[in-house]
């Protein structure tokens, strides 16, 4: 069976404030239609103390910076583009 995935947004208020409430629905909006519900394991997280250049992401703990709706897309094609069904 193939690895599970983790993803993490950062629910910190900084982060909040930037706009990651929309970047969450996009992402799970996401998961859903391309049937990665199984694959992704994604949830929420504290302040990853880097607020100013947040939104922050990461995945299997890579961290990625400034996930805002004009980048999450292409971000989320990059990971998973070739995995999903
Ligand atoms: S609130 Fe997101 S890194 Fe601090």
């Amino acid at each position: 069976m193939a690895k599970r995935i983790e993803m993490q947004i950062c629910l910190g208020s900084s982060c909040f404030s930037r706009g990651n409430k929309e970047v969450v629905l996009y992402i799970k909006d996401y998961l859903r239609k391309n049937h990665l519900d199984d694959r992704v394991i994604f949830k929420g997280a504290r302040c990853m103390g880097n607020c100013s250049n947040g939104p922050n992401l990461t995945i299997n703990e890579r961290k990625i910076e400034g996930v805002d709706l004009s980048k999450i897309e292409g971000i989320l094609e990059r990971e998973f583009g070739r995995i999903k069904l």
